[in-house]
């Protein structure tokens, strides 16, 4: 048998086993994994780890937040993830107030569908005027997004009775419900007496959004999840008190799951005080918090408390950051990480003893696939899609905005040094970057229909 793609000699990585073994491709799909393969074309992969390709389910790609619109479209954010080994991301659809949920899933995706160099999935945000819309969940979910979206934070914050209504209509077509869980209220009351006050800095970012808070909303949401009966994943887990949250609820055998993100992983909250801009650069939320908190992250992703490592990329400009210098509360939210996610969490992670190379393929790859429904992606198995990463376990990365190709010209992680990269990223059976180039077209890239 002559395959049409062979990666030989690698040391092949999934979510529970580390092999030495070829991988034949035909098509677009893995068609064998065993010695001695052939192929029309072949890879030598000899000393690289070969990977399932990473899995991002939390991007936010040109998505308009009040003034603003992130900087990376579907093309350049793209583009850096596929440089950083990721092969799939999961995007964000919010409607219009008079806009059905399937008009706007069109919408978006007519926005992606030109630009995409990898594939993609769209979660549905329920907003407060969706919940008059939830009859439309199950044509939604027929249509591929098998996944939605609840705030309780910000404009789209949904209260607790509105949150019972959308998690069981979720529920109802065994959909998986994602949440930003923070108490609003409070932060709201912090910041106006920050504000009153006069501390208008970044430095109060964090110090208006606090953790036993987070943790509070947390355990309110999986409250009202273990009432309706449904599953739940809760997004962007800063720290530990949300962590023993979702711990103890699985100790009482609930589904319930969380991602972390690099932010919380690698930094710490002192980047709040560095003078000017750049201490708005790192404004998210929930916000990057005390050193301490990253040592039980790595536990708990560790102990699979928490199950998967996503990026909540969302970067602005920096002239758009700066532009709110003089209230905190404005400065738009959200960092970027779409293209050091897997190289940052294979030094960081591996590297430093915090998880097995098993654990990292889990988190980054096969976990994220099996919780959103990405049936045919995130582990190396026959049949399975040929999203592959050939990881160089010693090439050198030293991040600059100019060694990135993400679009914002910034970014958190400047000079830090990984040893471990990607060198190779193939997409359904294709090389897409190869050796610091890019190998393909946008437009490439397909939406991917999840169900579970
Ligand atoms: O500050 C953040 N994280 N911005 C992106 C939107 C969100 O909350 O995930
Ligand atoms: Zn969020
Ligand atoms: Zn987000």
């Amino acid at each position: 048998m002559t395959y049409d793609l062979v990666i030989k000699n690698g040391t092949v990585v999934t979510a529970v086993s580390t092999t030495k073994a070829d991988i034949g491709i035909i098509g677009e799909k893995i068609a064998a994994i065993g010695q001695d393969l052939s192929g029309k074309r072949e890879i030598d992969a000899a000393g690289k780890l070969v990977t399932p390709g990473a899995i991002d389910v939390h991007v936010h790609l040109e998505m308009p937040i009040g003034d603003f619109i992130s900087t990376d479209d579907f093309y350049t954010g793209t583009r850096a993830a596929a440089f950083g080994g990721t092969t799939t991301i999961i995007d964000f659809v919010e409607t219009a107030p008079d806009e059905t949920m399937l008009a706007a899933l069109a919408a978006r995706r007519a926005k992606a569908d030109p630009k995409v160099l990898i594939d993609y999935g769209l979660h549905m945000t329920i907003g407060p005027t969706d919940i008059a819309k939830l009859d439309q969940i199950p044509g939604v979910y027929a249509a591929g997004c098998a996944s939605f979206k609840l705030y309780m934070a910000y404009g789209l914050r949904l209260h607790d009775g509105e949150l019972l209504q959308a998690l069981t209509a979720v529920c109802d077509v065994d959909g998986m419900p994602v949440v930003h869980a923070e108490n609003w209220d409070v932060i709201c009351a912090l910041i106006a007496q920050n504000v009153a006050g006069g501390r208008v800095e970044p430095h109060w970012h964090p110090r208006s959004r606090p953790a036993l808070l987070e943790g509070e909303a947390a355990a309110r949401v999986i409250d009202i999840a273990d009432y309706v009966g449904t599953r739940l994943y809760i997004f962007h887990v800063s720290c530990q008190e949300t962590v023993a949250q979702i711990a103890a609820a699985r100790l009482r055998g609930l589904p319930i799951y969380g991602e972390t993100c690099p932010q919380y992983l690698l930094l710490d909250w002192s980047l709040y005080d560095l003078p000017g801009v750049a201490g708005a650069l790192p404004v998210c939320s929930p916000p990057i918090r005390e050193q301490a908190q990253q040592t039980y992250l790595w536990q708990a992703l560790a102990q699979e408390n928490l199950q998967v490592v996503s990026t909540d990329h969302c970067p602005f400009a920096l002239d758009e950051k700066a532009s709110r210098l003089g209230n905190y509360s404005q400065i738009p939210g959200g960092v970027p990480s779409i293209e050091i996610r897997f190289g940052a969490v294979y030094q960081r992670g591996v590297q430093n003893g915090a998880l097995t190379l098993n654990q990292w393929v889990a988190a980054c790859c096969t976990r994220p696939a099996q919780l959103f429904g990405l049936q045919q992606k995130g582990d190396i198995a026959v049949g399975f899609d040929a999203d592959l990463v050939i990881f160089d376990p010693e090439r050198p990365f030293t991040v600059t905005p100019e060694s990135l190709h993400e679009a914002a010209g910034w970014t958190l992680y400047e000079g830090m040094s990984f040893l471990g990269w990607p060198q190779t990223t193939l997409s359904r059976g294709e090389i897409i970057v190869h050796d610091g180039e890019l190998l393909a077209q946008p437009g490439r890239g397909r939406f991917v229909k999840r169900a579970f």
